[in-house]
């Protein structure tokens, strides 16, 4: 059944280590970050271990598996290191995203259609292993259709662009885009796959992404962290929890 559960708030502390790493110290500690959500009423941790590890690093990974009481979605790129380093860790969830060096940032979702052979490969033994796979995608019904052809478990809609039109004044695109999300939605369901959406969402943009009933997660983190500089870390998922709920009742 659809929304039987709570939309859970998976919050991803990759930017604590971005600050921390602007100075080479030791502090803020991403671990102590996550414990904090955790107290504010995060379901989850998301920690993405990028190739360059220009934010989280590898002794994050092992921190955050030994202290978390929520569980660790562990977003990586499809490559064999990140394959070996998640069998090791075995976390709750893992999310596989498209990496490239030159990104500020994940620009779009995964190819999956066109890796299609690739990826059915790569995840089956993260999914022998115990691991939820998480395929982290556009919301166009090919790439929605081949992840449920290949065996994941879950995909996570990529809400990039929804956000930018937001807070690019094109309401008209934006409206589309979250049509197409709505769709895409519905269509992942049918599938039976579990529904997630994250990237770039706002106070000001999560709510019609919250109120769909498909989607059983969101993952939110640059807002989260650049609000917490102002109103502190608990406020600000606090707040974000709200609305999510204000939006689902
Ligand atoms: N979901 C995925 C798969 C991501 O790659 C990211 C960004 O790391 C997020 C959610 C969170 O995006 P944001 O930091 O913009 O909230």
């Amino acid at each position: 059944m659809v929304n039987a559960d709570k939309l859970r708030l998976g919050v991803n502390i990759d930017h604590v280590a971005t600050v921390r790493n602007a100075r080479g110290s030791a502090y803020p500690d991403p671990v102590r970050a996550a414990k904090l959500a955790e107290a504010a009423g995060a379901d989850g941790i998301t920690a993405h271990l990028r190739e360059d590890r220009r934010h989280i690093r590898d002794a994050d990974i092992d921190g955050l598996m030994a202290s978390l009481a929520t569980p660790l979605n562990f977003e990586m790129a499809a490559t064999a290191e990140m394959q070996s380093i998640a069998l090791a860790h075995r976390p709750h969830a893992v999310c596989i995203v498209p990496e490239k060096r030159e990104e500020r940032t994940t620009e779009g979702g995964l190819d999956v259609a066109a890796d299609d052979n690739r990826l059915a490969q790569f995840i089956a033994p993260l999914a022998a292993a115990g691991c939820r796979v998480s395929l982290f995608i556009g919301h166009e019904p090919r790439q929605i259709k081949a992840a449920a052809r290949i065996g994941a478990a879950v995909v996570e809609l990529h809400t990039g662009a929804y956000c930018d039109h937001h807070y690019e004044g094109d309401f008209a695109k934006r409206d589309a885009e979250l049509a197409a999300l709505i769709e895409g939605a519905a269509l992942a369901h049918s599938l039976g796959l579990e529904v997630h959406a994250g990237h770039g969402l706002t106070y000001d943009t999560v709510q019609p992404i919250a109120h769909i009933p498909e989607i059983m997660e969101l993952n939110i983190g640059h807002f989260l962290m650049a609000e917490s500089l102002f109103v502190g870390m608990e406020p600000a998922i606090r707040e974000m929890r709200r609305l999510m709920d204000e939006a689902r009742a």
